[in-house]
């Protein structure tokens, strides 16, 4: 028997003895009897045999597939006490490695189920589903709950895709419209027909090939309408982009000069140019830049320039004086090349937007000496995963 004493940081129960323990989908103070499933010589992993005292924040989770997939590990947690887990986390990371004890601001999710517009599903041996959690066995599926409707609605129709083995990304947008990319080294037929009648679908794209339809669609976001093409990044959370984008527009200078680095599809570059007097963006994927160019047109931003490359060496070219940075790095976050050319431009503030705590910790630590944190907010873009988006204000010392 174990009493478990928190979460780790992928949100599994913890608690030590001779060595620490991590048993999956236990919560902490609750009391549980366990089977040991691996014993390294650090660390043994577990699951619980019989949950012998329950925690008050355990819910009935409402997904048939929890406990198997590995998309969420959080649906048995009252939604306040999942804010509660990341606000700690990222607390706990940031103090831990980046030396900073800062207050975390909680941005929630207004629509904390069915709010991705992209999924990202396997089809094996006909059977479409996710992988089950740290193997690589599928475990079928019949809808995610944490997908918009459009994307449950079709996946119940898949099977019209006559798909034997594939991977395969629905996006949706504003409107419930479709956009599928599909990679398969077999393709046998698609009942486009039937899946067109039934479905809003702008267009399939098979190996980068366009099948049927269109290779991009819009998405509505605050008033702003943006052209997403099937292989361009953008949030999966509509509802906490919008929440993001407010954030970010209320701490541009009026007249300032913005670079939005990891621009993406020019989304945040073209908030800022709401208020600053010049915006550059720099991306490194062709089709999102295509996106940005046409997104600059049909939001009227004039004020930007849209720069294809690697955003860690075209800021070296820059030759403006920046007054803000906006940075949204992939997982991986800055490069040193990346953080050498920002603090070359050294300016007066930084939004540095992250997906991944460990690896902001480490910017902010190299950041430090030229730069203070301001203000931390943790938004749930992710809600019921243990992953989280963080935004960061630093302001030049
Ligand atoms: C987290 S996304 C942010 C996109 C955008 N800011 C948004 O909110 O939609 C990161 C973006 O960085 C781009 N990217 C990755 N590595 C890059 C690099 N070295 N230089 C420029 N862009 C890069 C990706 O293609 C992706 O669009």
């Amino acid at each position: 028997m174990a009493i478990i004493t928190k979460l780790d940081h992928f949100g599994r129960g913890i608690f030590y003895d001779t060595k620490i323990t991590f048993i999956d989908y236990a919560l902490p103070n609750e009391e549980v009897e366990y089977k040991i499933i691996k014993e390294t010589l650090k660390y043994n992993v577990a699951t619980i045999t019989n949950l012998k005292k329950k925690s008050e924040d355990r819910v009935d989770y409402p997904c048939p597939y929890f406990l198997k997939c590995g998309g969420c590990s959080l649906e048995h947690l009252k939604y306040a006490k999942t804010l509660k887990f990341k606000q700690e986390k990222v607390a706990e990371i940031l103090s831990k490695y980046a030396n900073l004890d800062v207050k975390i601001n909680v941005i929630a999710n207004p629509s904390p189920y069915n709010y991705r517009n992209k999924i990202s599903l396997k089809i094996w041996q006909g059977k479409a589903g996710f992988y089950e959690s740290k193997t690589h066995s599928l475990v079928e599926i019949n809808e995610c709950l944490l997908a918009q409707d459009a994307i449950n609605k079709f996946i119940k129709d898949i099977k019209y895709l006559h798909l034997e083995n594939a991977d395969v990304i629905i996006r949706t947008n504003y409107n419930n419209e479709l956009l599928i990319d599909i990679k398969s080294q077999h393709i046998e037929h698609i009942d486009i027909d039937y899946l067109t009648k039934k479905h809003k679908i702008v267009g399939i794209i098979v190996n980068d090939k366009i099948y049927y339809g269109e290779d991009k669609f819009m998405e509505i976001i605050d008033k702003k309408l943006f052209q997403v093409s099937y292989n361009s990044f953008f949030q999966v959370n509509p509802y906490i982009t919008a929440k993001i984008f407010a954030l970010v527009s209320e701490n541009i200078k009026p007249h300032s000069i913005v670079a939005d680095l990891f621009c993406g599809v020019g989304t945040l570059g073209i908030i800022a140019a709401g208020k600053a007097n010049k915006v550059y963006g720099i991306e490194i994927v062709p089709n999102a830049i295509k996106n940005a160019l046409i997104n600059k047109k049909i939001n009227n931003s004039n004020n930007i320039e849209f720069c294809l490359g690697d955003a860690n060496k075209v800021l070296f070219a820059i030759q403006d004086n920046i007054d803000t940075i906006i940075l949204d790095p992939p997982r991986s976050g800055l490069s040193k090349t990346g953080k050498e050319a920002i603090l070359k431009l050294l300016p007066q503030d930084i939004i540095y937007i992250s997906c991944d705590p460990m690896t902001l910790a480490r910017d902010l630590k190299d950041l430090n000496k030229y730069y203070e944190v301001k203000k931390v907010y943790i938004a749930d873009m992710f809600s019921y995963t243990y992953h989280v988006e963080s935004i960061c204000l630093l302001t030049k010392k």
